[in-house]
Parts: C-alpha cells; sequence; structure tokens
C-alpha cells in the first residue's frame, strides 16, 4: 500500500508548467482555508512555492447561503475562524477582517464570541476574495482519471463543466486532489423537493417568493437548528400563517455547548479520536452526539417556547409543535403541499395542507469514490468498506498510486465528529499543508538523487 510520494522528480520538472501541485474540489470553508494555508506558505518560501487551483461550482463564494437568515448566529467562537487555532498572527484572522470593516471596537462590546451567520458570511467572503488568483467559480468538476505511466499513476485529470455552459469543458492536470465538497441534503424516504417541497437548504431561495396573501400554512420537518431557525424565520416573515413544526422528540433538545464537552471539537481531540480503537471511536460519536445532531441552540428554544406560551396566554395558536409525531408522506398539488403526519403516542393521522412542506431533516455524507472514477478501486477500505484516511487527511491506496488523495470532510469514522464543522478547519489546513510539502520534499530529494547518480 502507498500513501504516494509523488510522481518522479524528474517527470515533474518535466511538467512543472502545466501541471498544478493540487487541485481543490470545491471552495466553501475547508478548501478556503486550506487555500489560506498555502497562499501563506507560499508568501514565506516561495522557493517551495505550491501550484494550487480549486474548482467551486457555485458562481462566486458562498456559504449555505440558503439559510442566511437575519440574526442566525454561528454555533462555534469567532477565534474558529480560518486561520486563528493554526496562526493568530496571520493576516485573515476574524479580528483583522472586523479591523478592516472599521468594527473591531463595535464587535468587542457586544460581549459575544458568536457572530451573526450573515458576517462570518462576510468574512469568509473577505477571504475568498484575497484568494481569486486560485479559485476556478462556476465549474463543476464531474470526473477525476488516473494518468498511467508504466504501471504507475503519478497526477490525475480533473474534469470539470462551466455551469452556464456544460458543453464547456476543461481538463486540468494535478499531482495531488483534495476533495471538499461538503454534505448533500438529506430527505426523508419516499419524498421528493419541488416548488412547494423545501430543503432547508434552499430556504431562502424559496420562501421570499411567496409573496401572495393570504397565508394558510408552513409545515416544518426536524429537530435540529435548522429546523427550529426555519419555523423562527417562518413565524416572522409571515404573520399570516400558521406555522406547524412536526418534530419527532418530546419537543427541541438543547446542544451541549458546555465546556468540558467542547473539548471534543479541540485539535488535539482529533489525534486522541484518530488512534483510538474502533469501540471508543463508536462510543465517543454516540456520547457526544448532542454536540452537534438534532439539537438546538438553548436560546432559540426559549425564544421558541415564549411564542407559544404567549399565545397560549392569548389565545391564540399561530405556532404549533406537534411532538412525538411522524412525517409519513407529503403530496405536492398546484399551489401548495400536503404533509400527512402521525402522532407516535396516540396514532392519529393529521393532514396538513400548506403553502410550502419544510425539510429541515439533515444532511448525508458524499463519498468521494462517486467523484473518483477509476480511483475507486485503489482505495484501500476497513472491514465496514469505509475508506481509510490516514492522520494527514490522505486517503489509503494501492501500491501503484503516487498521487495523493485528500480528504476534508467525510472522515468521520476516522478523525471524530470535526470532520464536516468548522472547529478544526484551520489546524487540519495546515496538516494538509504541511504534508503536501513533505511529498514535495520527498520529491526533490529523489531529484538530488538522480542528478547525482548521473554524474557518477
Ligand atoms: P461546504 O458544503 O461549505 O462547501 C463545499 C463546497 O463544494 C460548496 O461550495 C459546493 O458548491 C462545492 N462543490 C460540491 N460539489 C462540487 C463539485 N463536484 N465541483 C465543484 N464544487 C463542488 N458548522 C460549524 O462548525 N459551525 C456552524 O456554526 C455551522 N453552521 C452551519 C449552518 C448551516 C445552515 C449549515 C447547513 C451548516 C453549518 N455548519 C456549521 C456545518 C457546515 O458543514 C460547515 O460550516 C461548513 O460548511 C463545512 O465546510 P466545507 O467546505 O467542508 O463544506
Amino acid at each position: 500500500m502507498s500513501r504516494g510520494l509523488g510522481q518522479s522528480a524528474a517527470d515533474r520538472a518535466d511538467e512543472a508548467a502545466q501541471v498544478d501541485d493540487l487541485i481543490g474540489i470545491g471552495f466553501g470553508p475547508a478548501n478556503l482555508a486550506l487555500a489560506i494555508a498555502i497562499d501563506e506558505h507560499n508568501r514565506t518560501g516561495p522557493a517551495q512555492a505550491l501550484q494550487v487551483r480549486f474548482l467551486e461550482q457555485q458562481e462566486r463564494f458562498g456559504w449555505h447561503r440558503g439559510m442566511l437568515l437575519e440574526g442566525a448566529t454561528m454555533q462555534v467562537s469567532f477565534l474558529k475562524d480560518l486561520v486563528t487555532m493554526r496562526d493568530p498572527r496571520s493576516r485573515y484572522t476574524f479580528l483583522t477582517y472586523l479591523q478592516e470593516r472599521g468594527r473591531l471596537a463595535d464587535f468587542i462590546n457586544q460581549k459575544s464570541f458568536y457572530p451573526t451567520r450573515l458576517e462570518f458570511h462576510d468574512y469568509l467572503e473577505w477571504c475568498a476574495a484575497q484568494l481569486t488568483h486560485q479559485a476556478g467559480y462556476g465549474r463543476r468538476v464531474v470526473a477525476v482519471h488516473p494518468v498511467e505511466r508504466d504501471g504507475r499513476v503519478a497526477l490525475v485529470d480533473v474534469v470539470s463543466e462551466s455551469v452556464t455552459d456544460p458543453a464547456d469543458r476543461r481538463t486540468h492536470r494535478a499531482r495531488n486532489v483534495v476533495v471538499g465538497t461538503g454534505l448533500k441534503p438529506r430527505l426523508p424516504a419516499g419524498v421528493e423537493a419541488g416548488e412547494r417541497v423545501w430543503h432547508t437548504r434552499d430556504l431562502l431561495f424559496r420562501a421570499p417568493r411567496l409573496t401572495d396573501r393570504p397565508h394558510r400554512r408552513f409545515t416544518v420537518v426536524g429537530a435540529g437548528q435548522s429546523a427550529a431557525e426555519a419555523v423562527e424565520y417562518l413565524y416572522r416573515t409571515f404573520p399570516d400563517a400558521e406555522i406547524c413544526a412536526v418534530v419527532g422528540r418530546y419537543g427541541y433538545s438543547p446542544a451541549d455547548d458546555s465546556p468540558f464537552a467542547n473539548r471534543i471539537f479541540d485539535p488535539s481531540a482529533v489525534d486522541e479520536f484518530f488512534g483510538a480503537p474502533d469501540e471508543a471511536k463508536r462510543t465517543l460519536l454516540g456520547q457526544h452526539a448532542n454536540t452537534n445532531y438534532a439539537v438546538v441552540d438553548g436560546d432559540l428554544i426559549e425564544q421558541l417556547y415564549r411564542t407559544v406560551y404567549q399565545e397560549k396566554v392569548a389565545g391564540t395558536e399561530r405556532l404549533r409543535i406537534l411532538n412525538a409525531s411522524r412525517l409519513t408522506g407529503v403530496e405536492p398539488g398546484e399551489d401548495g403541499a400536503r404533509a400527512l403526519v402521525r402522532s407516535l403516542t396516540t396514532g392519529e393521522e393529521l393532514v396538513l395542507e400548506s403553502d410550502a412542506v419544510v425539510l429541515a431533516t439533515g444532511y448525508d455524507h458524499v463519498d468521494p469514490r462517486e467523484l473518483l472514477g477509476e480511483l475507486a478501486a485503489a482505495c484501500v477500505t476497513d472491514a465496514a468498506g469505509r475508506l481509510r484516511v490516514e492522520r494527514d487527511h490522505q486517503l489509503l491506496t494501492a501500491d501503484h498510486i503516487d498521487v495523493g488523495v485528500y480528504l476534508q470532510g467525510g472522515t468521520e469514522h476516522t478523525h471524530g465528529i470535526t470532520s464536516s464543522l468548522l472547529s478544526t478547519l484551520a489546524v487540519r489546513a495546515g496538516e494538509i499543508c504541511d504534508s503536501l510539502l513533505l511529498r514535495l520534499t520527498g520529491d526533490e530529494l529523489r531529484l538530488d538523487e538522480a542528478a547525482g547518480l548521473a554524474a557518477n
């Protein structure tokens, strides 16, 4: 098995003009953090500068734009920005961003570690704007092909198409790839998204279009943060509509963000998790699921509860929490959708005629093998069929693969709960950058050795 030492140094010298050291697939926060780490490295060590390119299907930088709800706050401290945990002196810190925007003192006076998502999005855009030279927007990666020579694979061709003109296909060659394509929306079995059936991912692209009054009802399915935020947003935005929240639990449960539990998001926790036996990994993921999955920020729970109670006092009920209930089906119609809901306690069936049904049903990992094509067969898996990933976030591949394939996300089974979150992005970016440099140095040492042999 090989973790890939890169192609031969002589080839590398020949092809340096047209071969990138790294191509990143996706340019969300994870690959943006990596772009920054590489940019900072390139500035300090131009002799070993890495030539990199990130391909992003969106036409401009965007971080979950469909959920940039007014007032919604970050679930992590601003200190877990794209760089601070790796290098607090970086020019890409959230504090430098605030200073440049002229809001440093104002932010401090808020006495909060949690900026709004809108503000954090602006920070991310501010970072991305400084790295446009590395980014190719509006390009969806559709395939990765291994380039084989003498039985070895030292390069890959990354094929992308323009999102506005799929006939515009381009191929870029690279020594390494990093897959940072994020998660995909999960829908309940048998339910399809459509005009009036939305995953929360699309909330702000869809809801503001429903301007025609009167509104009847919106039904929101789910028990997590996005569900609670969607309920709050719809309640506030459509004052003539009833909002029905279908929650499988008895009610919304709070996220555990207490200090000891929060350590599960520390960079050192990745080390510990990585080295732990499988059984311990499973236990830890189960024990700490309530830091992230199907849980809601405590303040938002209080706010929604207060609203329900105040409506009770007033004798009106516009916000209905249908707890211990399950969605059993969705029937889309001309000007709305019907949500079919069953109570888990009484078995009662409800039909909720809705202007729209909003599915806050979470996200799934995308198996990177879908993109890796023939390379997928060379990926080493464990007994459960999961990809084996090294500590430096590189896929373990068959011996003849010299290309480095890195993963940003989809590594919860090896690197723990932070795999698809922001908490450790800064540190992880540094680790991947260091690993790339190690491969590059290995190549150059071999080039020197080859030159030495030739001279003898
Ligand atoms: P992300 O999904 O952000 O980016 C992947 C990028 O790849 C996208 O831009 C996509 O367009 C692109 N892409 C996909 N396939 C492609 C292809 N084939 N070709 C080219 N481009 C492609 N976490 C946290 O720690 N704190 C928080 O406060 C929040 N808040 C939060 C709010 C909401 C509403 C959501 C949905 C999620 C969060 N998260 C979060 C979790 C979230 O996963 C995390 O914040 C980052 O989005 C992870 O960044 P990535 O770059 O890994 O994925």
